[in-house]
């Protein structure tokens, strides 16, 4: 696959993702609450979306249905969305920039952005149990989303963030951090899109390998990268995790030791997707920019 037309695909997903969380946006997030406009002034004020295309790569590459699987995709960016606002607020990361915009509290105010991404949450269930797929798959999708997201999943992950903030994490207590606050909601991406088509295990195994491995590529080169980036090209601020005292991949094991562990889980996750062989090859290409990011 040229870059072109990996980039072609890309934004195809986003576009059809983009479409989907409008619709959703209309029918679940009525702007004639506040709350609501707060929300859809996070959501919808930009993101990389790559949660989404996860899902609905997975899904294409099962055979599945993209179109429906659309709603799938929508509803695990509003997930996501959610986590950010919180991730934002004062009593959590305090930072007043996200996707190159004031962030939600900013914009609004702490109660506002609070109630937007609660509304997010439920939006978020709702818009799964809505999709135009089968009650088994919707049913699995919700319980799956509900694990990745909570207390077992992306929550534990953000508790055990706050509190390597005053206590030195050890390589494993880290990875376990990860594993949860970035790696739960990139584990789910590929399981929805796997959901959608009701794809056999030969075909999740490889990809729930290669999205675990992508996981952790992903937040080692964010810890990098609120190291080595500007505010302007990041969207968010720089330097937020060392003004929190945050254990990260950067304060253990330095700059480059942080990109070759990188390197090595992209690696990891490029072994994943062999038994996959040619119908992979996005999934190849999206693992290979993420290594490369610089937003
Ligand atoms: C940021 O996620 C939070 C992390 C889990 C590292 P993204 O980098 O995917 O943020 P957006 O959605 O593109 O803004
Ligand atoms: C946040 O991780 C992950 C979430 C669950 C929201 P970070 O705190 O590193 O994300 P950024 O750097 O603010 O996007
Ligand atoms: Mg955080
Ligand atoms: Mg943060
Ligand atoms: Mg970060």
């Amino acid at each position: 696959m040229t870059q072109e037309a990996y980039k072609a695909r890309y934004d195809a997903y986003v576009a059809l993702t983009e479409q989907r969380l409008k619709t959703l946006c209309d029918e679940y997030l009525p702007v004639a609450a506040r709350i609501s406009q707060a929300a859809r002034y996070s959501l919808l004020g930009g993101g990389k979306r790559v949660r989404a295309v996860l899902v609905l790569a997975a899904c294409e590459l099962s055979g599945g249905n993209v179109d429906a699987a659309a709603d799938y995709a929508a509803a695990l960016e509003m997930l996501h969305c959610y986590s950010l606002i919180h991730d934002d607020m004062p009593c959590m990361d305090n930072d007043d920039m996200r996707r190159g915009r004031p962030s939600c509290h900013k914009q609004y105010d702490e109660a506002t952005a609070l109630l937007a991404a609660d509304a997010l949450v439920t939006a978020a269930f709702e818009a799964v149990a809505n999709a135009p797929l089968s009650a088994s798959s919707r049913v699995r999708t919700a319980a799956m989303l509900a694990k990745a997201a909570g207390a077992r999943g992306m929550l534990y992950g953000q508790e055990l963030d706050k509190r390597f903030e005053t206590e030195l994490a050890s390589e494993e207590q880290l990875l376990e951090l990860h594993r949860h606050k970035t790696g739960a909601l990139i584990l789910a991406a590929v399981q929805m899109g796997c959901a959608a088509a009701d794809a056999p295990d030969a075909l999740q195994l490889p990809l729930e390998q290669y999205a675990r491995e992508i996981g952790l590529v992903f937040q080692i080169v964010d810890d990098v990268l609120d190291v080595t980036s500007s505010t302007e090209t990041l969207g968010k601020p720089v330097g937020s995790d060392s003004e929190n005292g945050k254990t990260t991949f950067v304060t253990l094991y330095g700059l480059d030791g942080a990109k070759s562990l990188a390197r090595q889980h992209n690696d990891a996750a490029l072994k994943a997707l062999l038994p996959l062989g040619e119908k992979a090859e996005f999934l190849r290409q999206l693992a290979a920019s993420l290594l490369v990011r610089n937003k």
